[in-house]
């Protein structure tokens, strides 16, 4: 017989499933749904009788979105955008080539299969991936001293003197944690691709930065649509060796959890316009500090000649700015100085509206939420006795 209920469909996407059989691949689904507390059961059985295997997780209403309070959560914090895939996208300049498609799916399926505290896994990279690396490598230390914001350019000299970069070797990512863990806490963790923006700002909460760790296309060495190691490794690591800057990523992660949906996406757009794209002033002229530009020989040079518009960084007008992962940016926000970006970004994150608080415990790693009087005052309590000893 037939059961009929209301259920309203939030959100659904679909992937390759990790289970392969006689050549052919599942499909994962994953759905949000909004269903009455009565209705759950039928609504699960009958999932249940057309598809293979259902797993859910439920998400009370009223608490506000779910989110990661312990290293150990980061598991679940692994929504893909398939946007700017190769398997889906037809401008990725992979699109067309089945044995790059084949590679990066291998690579990133190690991701896929990863748990946190598993050794993160190590790639062995082949002579058309190293090529690609140097090229890029090459492209950009010729550029950097000039482009490049100081913080950048000490931390990348560390890791080209500590931790082996170099154009001539792409670092694995576990040697490039060690490191970070060393200088600022920071750990990587790997990703399969371009994550939601809740998921990715989440693990900044816990200094854990979701890493791509598949080589852009061999086409097109100064520009990628999706993040890959290039990216990470050129872009991203340099900054997070910065103590201030670690910091400052970790407020943003911290500021991200539990919030609303279009809180989440103004945190993303200043995200992207700051740690992605953003250009601040040193010593009398503009340097770049963003990821997105310091990986990018392309888009780097384009943002500081005089074609795109300059705007003051100020977030809540830049946290509203229409923003293009197309092309290059047509408008980039230039800050006072680098501390400056992150005053006034700290200073946004932490206005924002939550009905509680949060605290992270470095020593466990894990995020107490301040919710109740009680637990506000052990927290209170507990702060001053840190600050005794
Ligand atoms: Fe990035």
């Amino acid at each position: 017989y037939e059961q009929t209920f209301d259920a309203k469909l939030l959100h659904i996407e679909s992937r390759p499933g990790r289970n392969s059989k006689n050549g052919t691949t599942d499909l994962e689904f994953f759905m949000r749904c909004d269903v009455h507390g009565s209705d759950v059961d039928v609504f699960i059985d009958s999932l249940k009788s057309i598809v293979e295997d259902v797993r859910s997780v439920p998400e009370e209403k009223g608490e506000g979105p779910w989110f990661p309070r312990q290293l150990k959560d980061l598991d679940r914090c692994n929504m893909l955008i398939t946007k700017f895939d190769p398997d889906l996208d037809q401008g990725h300049p992979g699109y067309r080539d089945p044995e790059y498609r084949k590679r990066r799916a291998f690579i990133a399926e190690l991701a896929s299969r990863y748990k946190q505290g598993d050794p993160l896994p190590t790639v062995e990279y082949t002579a058309e991936e190293l090529s690609t690396w140097r090229e890029v490598y090459r492209q950009l230390r010729s550029v950097y001293p000039s482009l490049a914001c100081r913080q950048f350019l000490d931390s990348l000299q560390q890791l080209e003197q500590e931790c082996g970069y170099g154009e001539d070797r792409i670092p694995q990512l576990r040697d490039v944690s060690a490191f970070l863990k060393e200088r600022t806490g920071f750990q990587l963790r790997p990703v399969a691709g371009l994550l939601s923006a809740r998921d990715f700002l989440n693990s900044l909460a816990f200094r854990v930065f979701q890493c791509t760790q598949y080589v852009r296309h061999s086409s097109a060495p100064m520009h990628s649509p999706e993040p890959d190691c290039c990216h990470e490794l050129l872009g991203h690591i340099p900054m997070l060796a910065d103590k201030e800057y670690a910091q400052f990523s970790q407020e943003i992660g911290l500021a991200s959890l539990g919030v609303s949906d279009e809180d989440i996406e103004k945190l993303s757009t200043l995200y992207w316009f700051t740690v992605e794209f953003g250009l601040c002033k040193q010593n009398g002229s503009v340097k770049a500090y963003g990821a997105g530009l310091l990986s990018s020989y392309g888009e780097l040079t384009h943002a500081l000649s005089n074609e795109p518009e300059y705007k003051p960084f100020i977030p809540e007008e830049t946290a509203v700015q229409p923003y293009q992962d197309q092309t290059y940016q047509p408008v980039y926000f230039v800050s006072e100085s680098f501390e400056d970006a992150k005053l006034k970004l700290r200073r946004y994150s932490a206005a924002i509206k939550r009905p509680f608080a949060v605290r992270y415990e470095p020593f466990t790693c894990t995020v107490e939420v301040l919710d109740q009087p009680c637990r506000i005052q052990n927290a209170l309590r507990h702060q001053k006795k840190t600050s005794l000893s």
